[in-house]
């Protein structure tokens, strides 16, 4: 028996990386999702990958950082499958970035789409669980960033640490609706995020990519990146029944990372 079979799923970031990996994998176990993400092409580029599964899957742009977005999305979902049982809070960008050199405007940007964009979609998503009276599972993610100081992320790693704190209120506020709340913190991905992040590093540390990489891996207990998949078995952990008694938390899925 498919372990998410009929339930009803959005995933934002969707269309690379974690979100993709995540999408594929509850789209294995059954279930329909909402594909969504800001990059229309993109999305459009995974068509064929995952064309089996073409009556489990709705693609959508969305930007989460606008409030009309998020009300069409969550309204699409409804009109489509009529309720939702899952959401992961995934969609988020980076900003690696000399402290002395932070703008307003980059703060505006973290903020709008990693804080706001996740908690409005969770807040929405959760209206539409408490109206239909069956519970549900949210998974916003976060990152280890959140759980310490990092100059050079500074922005990021406080818009992660909002999510930690914020995934704790939503729990206790709609566990007496048997809705779920919890969040995974990821260390470091091999995706195009992490490109990006290597890449400025290397600028800022005027040091070649290379060697920024090895020092990266190196402090890492497990000696690797995590890959899509690391991460999407923990979210798909924690939005299973054997997570029923789990809420409130942050898992983080860092090869040890967080430890040393
Ligand atoms: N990659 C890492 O090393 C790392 C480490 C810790 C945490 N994380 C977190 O894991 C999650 C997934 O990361 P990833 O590495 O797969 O990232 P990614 O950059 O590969 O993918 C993010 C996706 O989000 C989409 N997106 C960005 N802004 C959006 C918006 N306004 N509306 C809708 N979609 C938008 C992008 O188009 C992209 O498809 C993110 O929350 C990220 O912060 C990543």
């Amino acid at each position: 028996m498919k372990k998410f079979k009929g339930k009803n799923v959005i995933v934002t970031g969707a269309a690379q990386g974690v979100g993709k990996e995540t999408s594929i994998m509850f789209l294995e176990e059954g279930a329909n999702v909402l594909m969504a993400d800001i990059n229309n092409l993109k999305l459009d580029g995974i068509k064929t990958e995952i064309s089996r599964y073409i009556d489990q899957v709705h693609l959508m742009k969305v930007d989460i950082s606008k409030q009309e977005d998020i009300s069409l999305m969550i309204n699409e979902i409804i009109n489509k499958w009529g309720s939702i049982d899952c959401v992961v809070n995934n969609a988020s960008v980076s900003l690696t970035k000399n402290m002395m050199e932070i703008t307003i405007d980059d703060w505006d940007k973290v903020l709008n789409i990693n804080v706001k964009g996740t908690f409005f979609i969770m807040l929405k998503a959760a209206k539409e669980m408490i109206k239909a009276g069956n519970g549900g599972c949210i998974i916003n993610i976060s990152s280890i960033a959140g759980l310490n100081g990092r100059p050079l992320f500074l922005p990021y790693a406080a818009s992660k640490a909002a999510v930690i704190n914020f995934t704790k209120s939503a729990a206790i506020e709609f566990a007496k609706y048997n809705i779920r709340v919890n969040s995974v913190a990821p260390g470091t991905i091999d995706t195009l995020m992490w490109e990006y992040v290597y890449k400025n590093l290397s600028k800022i540390n005027n040091s070649d990519e290379e060697t920024i990489i090895k020092n990266w891996v190196d402090r890492i207990p497990l000696k690797r990146l995590a890959k899509p998949k690391d991460i999407a078995n923990a979210i798909l952990f924690l939005c299973s029944e054997e997570a029923e008694y789990i809420t409130g938390q942050t898992i983080n899925v860092c090869g040890g990372l967080s430890i040393v």
